[in-house]
């Protein structure tokens, strides 16, 4: 059988974040991000005491690391802005944080590569969620102000721009798995956090739109949204409560994402349970004007593993939070063990069906993808790690990319999440997920592990090799 292709214009590029690379963390000016909170607050927390000072050392080995993405044939990549890097503690633009990203755009764009420019990825300003977090309007406004000071500075640099990277994560880890600093399981909270975040995005489309409208923003800009839409399955012959569990989670985590960036509203159904279960969500006069300006010009979706669910065998856990559904573990799942995720290629393909049925006009592009593995370069030939099952990984994906593509779907590229090796929040440095090894008992050198030779072969000939 012949090796699948993908279009001409598909684009192959890099899944990265500020926080977990640029490191410098006191350079430029920049003020403590809430991962520096929690580094300062309990070290102990992360994997072997890594915090998040250092990312992967980006910020020294920026030319290095741009040599090496053109290299492997990326013709994109996107990072984000640290809010507490290019503001100052007054809600002004810090001078030197603007520097700093003005000469990030420079080189890359000086080697041919599109930065595309995410504004938020899980690091407030300590300070800010000090005063409530995405609980205070202030702090919503901030984010605000943040957003377009942001794009009145780099309008004309920038044609790539989100507002936000999986607005669902910090409501699931922080407030629900309580796994991330402040480590609190409060449904109520989680909910309240979700909306704050849900302002947010309305508040910085609105600027968006204003600013292109007058110019300052380059007319070919668009702005978009990055969640991890994962799609929920459940048992092959559901009760009527298993799809109660679906609905309820499908709910939260994706269709109140997608009703806002398509339709500039919140799903009827959850708003309404919320309301029943007594949740006040801290709605005010003009939210809904807020929520309406939601609409955006195309969609990120980050794609790790599926979700399964079933109906839950409680109603309330041990914090007494509310239980809508349980996990469902699928007899057929084929598990990554080190990050405990479920690997199910098919998943890619079945959220670009749910686009292309529900939302057919809305372009997207794979905004993240990857495996992490705990313990790689234990198992090196000849100082190379030999990581056949990244090349499998990617490669099942990617088919799968390709078959949505024949069918109809408006997927345009697909980055992958951490060409080279990063810290991951709370998990540091112990799963890696790079085409490029990261070596910290060497001054962070990097070195090409054996599928960073396949991923070129892809990207320069759109062939989906098999090996
Ligand atoms: C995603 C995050 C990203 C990275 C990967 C492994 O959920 O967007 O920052 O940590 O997981």
């Amino acid at each position: 059988m012949s090796n699948r292709t993908l279009p001409k214009d598909f684009f192959f590029g890099a899944a990265m974040s500020g926080p977990q690379t640029e490191g410098a963390y006191q350079a430029t000016g920049k003020l403590p991000n809430l991962w520096d909170l929690a580094s300062d607050l309990d070290i102990t927390k992360f994997h072997n005491r890594v915090g998040s000072y250092a990312g992967n050392d980006f910020t020294h080995r920026r030319d290095e690391d741009i040599a090496i993405f053109r290299d492997l044939g990326l013709t994109s990549v996107r990072t984000s802005f640290q809010w507490s890097r290019l503001m100052d503690a007054d809600g002004r633009l810090n001078p030197e944080g603007a520097r700093y990203y003005h000469e990030l755009l420079a080189a890359f764009r000086a080697a041919g590569i599109d930065l595309f420019v995410n504004l938020y990825h899980f690091d407030m300003p300590a300070y800010l969620f000090r005063r409530g977090g995405w609980e205070n309007r202030e702090v919503v406004e901030a984010y605000a102000n943040f957003a377009r000071t942001a794009f009145a500075e780099f309008g004309q640099e920038v044609t790539h721009w989100f507002t936000f990277n999986e607005p669902i994560v910090e409501p699931q880890q922080r407030y629900t798995n309580a796994v991330w600093y402040p480590y609190h399981a409060d449904f109520a909270q989680a909910r309240r956090v979700q909306y704050g975040i849900t302002l947010a995005h309305g508040l910085a489309t609105q600027a968006f739109r204003q600013l292109q409208a007058a110019g300052t923003v380059r007319s070919d800009a668009r702005i978009g949204l990055i969640n991890c839409f994962t799609p929920p399955y459940t048992r092959e012959d559901p009760s009527e409560a298993d799809l109660e569990a679906v609905r309820v989670v499908d709910g939260i985590d994706n269709r109140w994402w997608l009703d806002l960036v398509t339709k500039g509203e919140l799903p009827a159904d959850i708003l309404a349970d919320l309301e029943h279960g007594g949740y006040d969500l801290g709605v005010r006069p003009g939210d809904a004007q807020i929520i309406a300006q939601g609409p955006v010009d195309w969609l990120g979706f980050n794609y790790y593993h599926p979700a399964r669910v079933q109906a839950p065998s409680r109603t309330t856990d041990e914090h007494g939070n509310p239980v809508f559904a349980e996990e469902y573990v699928w007899p057929g799942a084929v598990m990554n063990e080190s990050r405990g995720w479920e690997i199910y290629p098919k998943g890619i393909y079945d959220f670009a069906m749910t686009m292309h049925d529900d939302y057919p006009d809305l372009e997207w592009f794979v905004s993240e993808n990857g495996i992490g593995i705990e313990g790689e370069a234990a198992g090196k030939v000849d100082g190379v790690i030999q990581d056949d099952y990244r090349i499998d990984f990617v490669r099942d994906h990617l088919n799968w990319v390709s078959k949505a593509i024949e069918d109809g779907a408006r997927c345009r590229g697909y980055h992958y999440w951490a060409v080279i090796d990063n810290w991951s929040w709370n998990n540091a440095f112990k799963n890696r997920y790079g085409f490029v090894e990261v070596d910290l008992e060497h001054d962070y050198a990097r070195h090409y592990k054996k599928s960073a030779d396949w991923l070129r072969r892809v990207t320069t000939t759109h062939e989906i090799f098999q090996s």
